[in-house]
């Protein structure tokens, strides 16, 4: 449920520029005209964004969830420039050659930070974070994978299923004979192709009722991911994990001790990298197609 908030606007501090009542995603603020006093109505609308105290440029919103002391003046100056995010971008790469040193906790707590940063739909923020460096859960985890993908190969091999869904899904025929090779890795060398030997797995959980837990979680995963870049932790998205625990609703929940309204929604892999990639490559640009007037 939405918290209520209290809201108000300082009449004498106000300006009347109207940017609360343009960046209100909830329309609370009104003004009968530009330069008019603003009004404010259904404040049990406000989904707690807090853009109405960012944008005002003399401190005249009161909300009670954005204090004065929780508002902090943006310097511009110190931002990283559009050439610098760029060769961000370039040089973000998934990791899989990680050393057994952990990643330091102060460096986890920051790309949490960097997750819970990220926007959510309606501003719901309900997203969840476990971050796992328990070496015998991160082997649970990759146990409960394989054991998962074993059970699908299984059913995907046996000959009926076999003749009349192969021809239907060649895409996931195809990794048939990945799953059995990493099972047999795992089980005969202890080598592990689900986490790559990374000593962390961050793990972003969302109400199971959310519409958009999904996608919020993703978003706070490639902020989190473009973090530990920049840290000097090495990241690869677990989608072999994601996919298992599609295939056996709850099951990862449970082993993480998460409660049953909860769904993992993304899960980013960490570790200290063997090595740090000297190059970076140009890939085909896909189609980006204009609609101009
Ligand atoms: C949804 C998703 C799932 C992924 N799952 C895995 C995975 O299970 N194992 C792995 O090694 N890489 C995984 N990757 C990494 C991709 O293979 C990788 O992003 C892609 O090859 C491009 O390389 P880059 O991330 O270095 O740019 C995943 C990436 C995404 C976006």
């Amino acid at each position: 449920m939405t918290p209520r908030y209290e809201i108000g606007v300082d009449a004498a501090r106000c300006i009347r520029c109207g940017r609360c009542v343009g960046v209100c995603p909830s329309r609370i603020f009104s003004q009968e005209r530009l330069g008019g006093a603003v009004a404010l109505h259904d404040t049990d609308h406000c989904i707690g964004c807090g853009h109405c105290a960012a944008a005002c440029p003399v401190g005249a919103v009161a909300h009670d969830a954005f204090p004065p002391e929780r508002l902090r003046r943006i310097d511009r100056s110190a931002l990283p420039s559009a050439e610098a995010l760029e060769g961000l971008l370039a040089v973000r790469r998934s990791m899989r050659c990680f050393t057994t040193h952990e990643v330091p906790d102060e460096l986890l707590r920051r790309i949490v930070a960097a997750a819970d940063r990220a926007p959510t739909a309606s501003n719901a923020r309900g997203l969840g974070y476990v971050v796992v460096t328990d070496r015998a859960v991160l082997r649970q985890i990759v146990g409960f994978t394989l054991a998962t993908f074993g059970r699908l190969v299984r059913v995907l091999s046996a000959a009926p299923v076999r003749w009349l869904l192969r021809p239907l899904l060649p895409g996931l025929y195809r990794y048939v004979p990945t799953f059995r090779r990493m099972e047999r890795e795992w089980r005969d060398e202890g080598t592990d192709r689900i986490l790559r030997g990374a000593t962390a797995l961050l793990v972003i959980h969302a109400p199971r009722r959310s519409r958009f837990g999904a996608e919020d979680a993703n978003l706070a995963c490639q902020n989190a991911s473009l973090m530990a870049e920049t840290l000097g932790v090495g990241q690869v998205y677990a989608g072999f994990v994601l996919s298992a625990t599609r295939q056996r609703t709850g099951a990862l929940e449970r082993l993480l001790g998460l409660g049953p309204d909860r769904r993992v929604r993304a899960l980013l892999a960490l570790g200290m990298p063997q090595f740090r990639y000297p190059c970076a490559i140009d890939r085909e640009p896909a189609e980006a197609r204009w609609m101009k007037n």
